[in-house]
């Protein structure tokens, strides 16, 4: 335990350096280290697992998970409930150790922990609906019935820009469906992975069922979970380029797989939106974890009478936004992840800018230092820019004119990827066909923020397969098996 890291909570128990497998507390021989990104101070040295790890929790769940799935739905259900009241009774403490190892402000953390929170909260109670079918046989004496049954052991990899919700929302199902879980978190937030497992624990969840695995060996580790012939069902949030090469891999098993992978989310404003609205939505959209979220605006494709004002109103809203430690009451927006994801921003703009964009406002690193970008916004950019086609993740704003409402859609739609749109307009009708014309998994109209854990989450095109949250979420950990029974007379 960390009995000396300098992150601040009431249940010191929470903050955690070891793995966990089997329900065991497991040291390994090699440490890494946890860093403050608003800081550089280190906050743990962390258990760094292996292949040889990773196998015994395959094993380990592959070993809980006949128990686990025979027991009844409102028993797992019951459990399920009892980790969602401890998470929610902790929350500030897991609020303090994401901001602490992720960056994000505290409000927005402790926002973070009710969002996972809710995830076991839905699907707890959805255990409980997992109804198979009985399908009117076409010959007497026989019955024909289709049982949804759990895939078995799930693996999971999960990322950083969302250390707690982006492991209940594949947790939660796949423990609620009757599944075991193995969950290796993001190097650089494995202490909010291991304070939901102190929970889960407390929960009584049984040995075996819910797994993590600390490390920093992402292809020895990706290997053993992606290729495990007792792994039934692979899941994972992250680039498109990596869940490309994962996916691959779990063809050597033909596994089921979710991904949720990244987006380039277009901004739709048409002339007659509601241009304040639109504001508040764009900064919502975009500023959320310092614009490093997939379903964050990549690209503001705005009507090209409303350009210039829409263009103002933003620009004076951004340059107002409290850049700083996200333990500081007030900050909004907290530094990047790592001196490389700053980087890769200032290339983005540094192109965008030498083929003509113009900085309306930021444009630079924050003149706190270290990760902290200033909030930005370009003007003048066109789709051709390398920044309106790979994906930003960072707090800048490009602004891209259009003509009319076909060649804003088309402009929408030509990307390979199709996580998130927004479209912000008055006229029901003109709603109506943006929403159904743009090619995205998601669509928020006159909204910024779309995820809820009712609703289904997730891409088309390159930023992804399944969905998670929602009434489907859990259908991703469930088989069906047709079973026709026949001799029963008649
Ligand atoms: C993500 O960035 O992967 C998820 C964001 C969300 O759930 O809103």
């Amino acid at each position: 335990m960390t009995s000396h890291s300098p992150v601040v909570i009431t249940d010191r128990a929470l903050l955690c350096d070891r793995g966990f497998i089997d329900g065991v507390w497991l040291a390994a021989s090699k440490t890494f280290a946890v860093h403050n990104p608003a800081s550089g101070v280190e906050l743990a040295q962390v258990a760094d697992f292996g292949p040889t790890e990773t196998t015994a929790a395959v094993a380990a769940a592959a070993h809980a998970q006949p128990a686990w799935a025979a027991r009844t739905a409102k028993d797992r259900s019951a459990i399920l409930r009892r980790w969602f009241e401890l998470i929610v009774a902790a929350q500030d403490d897991l609020a303090a150790i994401m901001t602490a190892e992720q960056g994000k402000p505290l409000a927005e953390a402790r926002g973070e922990v009710l969002f996972g929170a809710a995830f076991i909260e839905w699907f707890g109670e959805e255990a409980k609906r997992t109804y198979g079918e009985v399908i009117p046989s076409p010959v007497r004496g026989r019955q024909l019935l289709a049982l949804r049954q759990p895939v078995g052991v799930v693996a999971a990899i999960t990322p950083w820009n969302f250390p707690n919700a982006m492991i209940t929302r594949k947790a939660a199902p796949a423990l609620a469906a009757g599944c075991t879980f193995i969950v290796k978190p993001a190097p650089e937030t494995p202490l909010s992975a291991l304070a939901l497992a102190v929970l889960a624990e407390r929960a009584g969840v049984p040995l075996g069922v819910f797994n993590v695995i600390p490390t920093t060996r992402a292809s020895e580790v990706g290997s053993v979970l992606t290729e495990h012939p007792l792994v039934r069902k692979f899941s994972f949030t992250g680039s498109t380029a990596v869940g490309k090469l994962l996916m691959a891999q779990c063809a050597s098993t033909v596994k089921r797989v979710s991904l949720e992978l990244g987006g380039n989310a277009p901004f739709l404003v048409f002339d007659d939106a509601d241009l304040d609205a639109a504001v508040v939505g764009a900064l919502a959209s975009k500023f959320r974890n310092a614009g490093q979220t997939c379903v964050c605006a990549n690209r503001f494709l705005v009507q090209s009478s409303v350009v210039d004002s829409f263009t103002r109103k933003l620009a004076v809203a951004v340059a107002a936004l409290t850049v700083g430690d996200g333990m500081t009451p007030g900050v909004v927006q907290g530094p990047l992840i790592s001196e490389r994801a700053v980087q890769k921003v200032e290339r983005l703009v540094a192109d965008a800018t030498a083929q003509g964009a113009r900085v309306v406002c930021g444009g630079a690193r924050h003149a706190l230092g270290g990760t902290f970008y200033a909030p930005t916004v370009l003007a003048g950019v066109t789709p051709a820019m390398t920044i309106a086609r790979e994906e930003i993740f960072g707090p800048v704003v490009t602004i891209i004119p259009f003509a009319d409402d076909a060649d804003a859609i088309a402009m929408a739609n030509d990307t390979p990827f199709g996580l998130a749109a927004y479209a912000y307009t008055r006229d029901l009708a003109r709603a109506w066909r943006v929403a159904e014309a743009l090619e995205y998994g998601m669509v928020g109209i006159n909204e910024g923020i779309i995820s809820t854990e009712l609703a289904p989450f997730g891409g088309i095109k390159e930023s992804g397969i399944g969905r998670e949250g929602a009434r489907q979420g859990i259908d991703e950990y469930l088989e069906i098996k047709y079973v026709a029974m026949g001799g029963l007379g008649g």
